[in-house]
């Protein structure tokens, strides 16, 4: 088998995401029909962590071992990521126990150099750029409620420089997806990818726009999509954030100017009164938990993807 990783979404194409989208299906259509499906029977993952998860974590966790794998996971101390052991050798020694790794790091280069000297496939659960686990599943929530990708604009309100924002520019452009974002100056998405993401959508047709106020992203938005103010790793800049961000909410006010229907995405854990009201996320467009559901099943497919 040709080993492939998915630690940025920029080595996707839409091909493979829709590959991942009818095995996603297929699997969960096996399990409600009560099928044995245990592809990764004799398998092992190993789940590093450098940070705190507990979708990202848990669903690995339980998919796989639905899947009839077994997941092993390593906390921050216990890896010591570069500390303890360098990552070259840490990715060499995980493939000769384990079928696959899936990684959750600060910097995107260490999840390069997993990557790189890993014999196995390397899955990005998260690092400081891309979050590709969760845009996919977020893609796949929004392709089974609007039964389409093309033609849907989603608009991301807050940090655009973040892991997630960084994820949806390039997952959108791949699929076609048009994508507003509202975020201030300072916090716009880093050139280098929103430039890839650019050249991806001159194929795609997928419309790519940087705006500086949310009632801009939000006109005409069929989805609205946040996540936190301050990402995990950047807790000493929260006070400051909070003061840039404060406009970039998701609200009452903001949902009245988006399109009529507009689903609330939030990849969470959500700050309520921060970047999402309280009746922003509970009330009737929210999606959040199905969102948060998808993880597992998306990531199923992701694992049958790449290890079968
Ligand atoms: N959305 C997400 O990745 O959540 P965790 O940080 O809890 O894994
Ligand atoms: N941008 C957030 C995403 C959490 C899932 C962070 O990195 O903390």
């Amino acid at each position: 088998m040709h080993r492939k990783d998915i630690i940025s979404m920029i080595d996707i194409t839409a091909a493979d995401v829709w590959k991942i989208f009818k095995l996603t299906d297929s699997i969960i259509q096996k399990r409600m029909s009560m099928e044995d499906y245990t592809p990764l029977k004799g398998k092992s993952v190993a789940l590093i962590f450098q940070k705190p998860s507990t979708r990202t974590r848990v669903s690995f966790e339980v998919g796989i071992g639905q899947l009839g794998g077994q997941p092993i996971y390593l906390s921050p101390e216990e890896v010591g990521l570069g500390v303890r052991e360098s990552i070259p050798d840490v990715a060499r020694v995980l493939s000769r126990y384990t079928s696959a790794i899936v990684a959750r790091t600060f910097s995107h280069k260490d999840m390069e150099i997993l990557a790189k000297f890993a014999t196995v496939p390397v899955i990005s659960g998260l690092s400081d750029s891309f979050h590709p686990c969760q845009i996919l599943a977020d893609i796949y929530t929004i392709w089974k409620h609007k039964g389409s990708v093309v033609d849907v604009t989603l608009a991301y309100i807050g940090d655009g420089s973040n892991n997630v924002a960084h994820s949806l520019i390039v997952g959108c452009a791949i699929m076609g997806m048009n994508i507003s974002i509202a975020t201030p100056l300072d916090y716009s998405p880093n050139q280098s990818i929103l430039e890839k993401a650019r050249d991806i959508a001159l194929k795609t047709g997928s419309r790519i726009e940087i705006f500086s106020q949310p009632s801009q992203a939000a006109l005409g938005a069929d989805v609205l999509y946040t996540d936190v103010w301050t990402s995990m790793g950047q807790e000493k800049e929260a006070e400051d954030r909070r003061k840039v961000f404060k406009n970039y909410q998701i609200n009452n006010a903001l949902i009245e100017i988006a399109n009529k229907d507009c689903l609330i995405m939030h990849c969470l854990p959500a700050h309520r009164g921060e970047e999402i009201t309280n009746d922003a996320i509970e009330g009737p467009n929210s999606i959040v938990f199905e969102q948060a559901e998808n993880r597992l099943h998306v990531q199923k497919g992701i694992l049958v993807f790449l290890m079968c």
